[in-house]
């Protein structure tokens, strides 16, 4: 029913309709499966399968192949979006943590794709500037320090073509978007950044995604 409770935040899964719509649409492998299951230690702050199904499936639509990610963690979504890409295609992928990154290349190189992803350690802010050769690009994943986010946003718009994809997890900051905070300015300026350059949306999934096609 289309009432006003049901458009203003009501959510209607329960964790045995996600458990369903996952395993029906965006079931694992054993690559997927391994990347999913974050060792002792790291945390496991993964995008969840659907929404990781669903960045796939756009980076399908737009013909990507040259794509950039902020925040590896262990590779799962690297694994979704690298297999989306079309022939010859090549995702870099820039991750803080060695220690994060040194599982990714092992979970990659399970994955059969290591030699599509290229994974580069350090800050985002460091890293993003040494990929410019390889620009324009076709989609930009950030999902690394939330902090940061109006910068990686700015680096996007600038290095994707027309037409391309900028998608930005974690776009509800937890339920802290509005806050008068350091991420929550950052968070809004990327929201506001993409939406003045871009077609864009807040797709609603639990975590919020922004999503923008470049003008
Ligand atoms: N995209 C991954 C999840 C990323 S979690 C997936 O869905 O599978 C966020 C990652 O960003 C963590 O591994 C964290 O170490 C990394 N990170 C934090 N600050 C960073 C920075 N300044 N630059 C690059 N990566 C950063
Ligand atoms: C955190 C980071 C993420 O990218 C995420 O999806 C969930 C949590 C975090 O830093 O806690
Ligand atoms: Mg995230």
């Amino acid at each position: 029913m289309a009432d006003s409770v049901s458009r203003t935040g009501t959510c209607y899964t329960t964790p045995g309709i996600l458990d369903y719509v996952n395993r029906v649409h965006a079931l694992h492998d054993a690559g997927l499966a391994r990347a999913f299951a974050v060792p002792e230690g790291v945390p496991a702050i993964q995008v969840g399968p659907s929404d990781g199904k669903l960045i796939a499936l756009l980076l399908r639509l737009a013909g990507a192949t040259k794509v950039v990610e902020v925040g590896t963690l262990v590779g799962y979504s690297a694994i979704l979006m690298v297999r989306a890409l079309g022939a010859g295609g090549h995702l870099w992928s820039v991750e803080f943590d060695p220690r994060h990154a040194e599982i990714a290349r092992g979970n990659l190189a399970a994955a059969g794709v290591a030699d599509r992803v290229t994974v580069l350690v350090g800050a985002g802010l460091d890293v993003l500037p040494t990929l410019e050769a390889h620009a324009p690009f076709d989609a930009v994943f950030i999902d690394a320090d939330k902090v940061n986010y109006d910068h990686y946003g700015r680096w996007a718009v600038d290095h994707l073509r027309p037409g391309g994809l900028v998608i930005g997890d974690n776009a509800y900051l937890f339920g802290e978007l509005l806050d008068d905070s350091d991420r929550g300015r950052a968070m809004r300026g990327f929201h506001e950044l993409v939406a003045a350059t871009c077609e864009s949306v807040c797709a609603p999934t639990p975590d919020g995604l922004v999503v923008g096609i470049k003008r």
